[in-house]
């Protein structure tokens, strides 16, 4: 296969990593061991930090640098995506790894941040070249930012250098929730500073989904409502929610997936195209589209959506306890460990196309894909053959197995019959480098590079739809939730919301010999 010189979408559009130091707040945290680490040890290793760089973690567990340093070591070795470790790349990270004792609520640690900063060795490189990770609890973005401000590390006028934000989601957990941290945040960064990670655009074969869509003049014509049915968007998880109870019984899959993962999923697969890969242009499309699914009424949601929560069963070899005795559970939760929505866009291309949304824990797979399942073709020609031509329906897998497959329609040889037929293309039979969503999204946050991240009016209107499930489901008073078994593929409400519209899930994963067919 000939790889010609590539197009280029973000970080790649010609930005250079500048000298830059920086601070992640939750430095002793999971996210900054499993995934923070690893990402800017790949960085390193890919040749793409410069001199200069500084990396400080801050948290208030006592430790000196050296033994902060060796935990991170340790990280690397356990959680890195490629082993064994480059001991050669370690050493030359290492000593520009610091640690800055400190209480996120507590101005005077911030003003002893800035010295900290100042004073560091590559100072004179990184300037005042800043970016800030909140990778805390949601509860400490406001905190920190507004502490940030305080002891003059905001951004913005008088600052001679970049002052970059990263906030991890969960952004908000609601729509006054979130307006309310993007105004916080507004004042102490602009809206050009403020990078909010959804992990989902830094996947490959998410990016791939504006590559695949607009560089190819044949699928763009067939994106619509005269040849398209319906969208099918699966985000399925075989884990359960382990030891994040504390956080998952407030969160729920709406909150923890829906509003984020999905949506970005639901976007890019439906956005106009956009003017330029320019990052204005790309999210302004991707806010349209959010704005042309009307806020559905209760009734609405009480029809087109289905929550449950998974029971007691058999896992793979494992049993599963069910999910109100997880640690950290309510044992009376009506918290849902799986939803499906159908939504509506209410624009000429899409009207009357329904998309569903469906995510789940403790399910039989592990895989998120796009289905997009086409009309069914006139089937008088061969009606002395079959009573049914499947549909076609083109497969965008993003993970595991990244690829894209067509199925068809063919003759049977010798034989007056059509069989189905696929086309399938895996992304790793080609010898790339996959970088993990972290890396790609931290070079980016680097370089100033906005387009994989969320914007604040698009949480928003995310949000606004979020909300008025939530707000319907508030109104139902259930004093149960349906349960479903895991190692299952959901609740069997979830295969009646499609049934009862003469569809059905496509649950087979690609590389299986199954199809999505009524
Ligand atoms: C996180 C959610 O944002 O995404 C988790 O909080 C979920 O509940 C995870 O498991 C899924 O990410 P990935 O990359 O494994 O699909």
């Amino acid at each position: 296969m000939t790889v010609r010189q590539p197009v280029l979408l973000g970080q790649t559009m010609g930005g250079k990593v500048p000298p830059t130091a920086v601070v992640i707040f939750g430095a002793s945290g999971d996210l900054t061991h499993r995934k923070i680490l690893p990402a800017f040890y790949h960085l390193k290793k890919n040749g793409h930090l410069p001199e200069g760089m500084a990396f400080v973690g801050f948290a208030r567990r006592e430790q000196s640098e050296q033994q902060f340093r060796e935990v991170l070591r340790q990280s690397l070795a356990d959680f890195s995506h490629t082993q064994p470790i480059d001991n050669a790349v370690w050493a030359a990270l290492e000593p520009h790894i610091y640690y800055q004792k400190g209480d996120l609520s507590n101005p005077d640690d911030y003003q002893g941040l800035a010295e900290r900063l100042r004073s560091l060795p590559e100072a004179n490189l990184f300037g005042q070249n800043h970016l800030f990770y909140l990778a805390t609890a949601p509860n400490f973005f406001s905190v920190v930012a507004e502490n940030l401000g305080k002891a003059g590390l905001h951004a913005g006028p008088g600052v001679n250098g970049s002052r970059r934000l990263i906030v991890e989601k969960p952004f908000g957990t609601d729509l006054p929730s979130a307006r309310c941290l993007n105004e916080t945040l507004h004042q102490v960064f602009p809206e050009r500073c403020i990078f909010r990670i959804d992990h989902y655009l830094g996947k490959e074969n998410v990016q791939n989904l504006l590559y695949f869509r607009f560089g190819n003049s044949i699928f763009e014509p067939l994106w619509d409502r005269r040849y398209i049915d319906h969208v099918q968007i699966t985000v399925a998880e075989t884990q359960t929610i382990g030891s994040r109870g504390g956080y998952y019984d407030m969160a729920g899959a709406s909150r923890d997936m829906l509003q984020n993962h999905l949506m970005q999923l639901f976007t890019l697969i439906a956005m106009e195209p956009p003017a330029s890969l320019e990052a204005e242009a790309i999210r302004d499309e991707k806010v349209k589209v959010l704005r042309s699914v009307p806020t559905p009424s209760s009734e609405e949601v009480q029809r087109n959506s289905v929550r449950a929560q998974y029971g007691p069963g058999i896992l793979g070899a494992k049993t599963v306890r069910p999910y109100r005795e997880e640690d950290r559970v309510s044992r009376r939760s009506l918290t849902e460990t799986y939803v499906c929505l159908r939504l509506e866009i209410d624009n000429w291309r899409w009207s009357g196309v329904p998309f569903y949304l469906r995510t789940g824990k403790a399910l039989s797979r592990q895989y998120t894909e796009i289905c997009i399942v086409f009309n069914r073709p006139p089937c008088v020609l061969f009606a002395h053959s079959l009573k049914h031509i499947a549909r076609n329906w083109l497969k965008i897998r993003i993970q595991p197995s990244e690829g894209i497959h067509l199925l068809f329609n063919t003759k049977v040889p010798a034989q007056p019959l059509i069989e189905e037929a696929r086309m399938d293309f895996y992304y790793r039979q080609r010898d790339h480098y996959f970088p993990e969503a972290y890396e790609r999204l931290l070079l980016d946050a680097l370089i100033g590079e906005p387009t994989l991240f969320t914007r604040s009016d698009e949480v928003e209107q995310a949000w606004r739809i979020i909300d008025a499930v939530q707000g319907a489901w508030r109104e139902e008073e259930l004093d149960r939730l349906p349960l479903y078994a895991p190692g299952s593929m959901g609740p069997v409400e979830a295969e009646e919301l499609l049934r009862r519209e003469g569809r059905r899930w496509g649950d087979s994963p690609c590389e299986e010999e199954e199809s999505v067919r009524e």
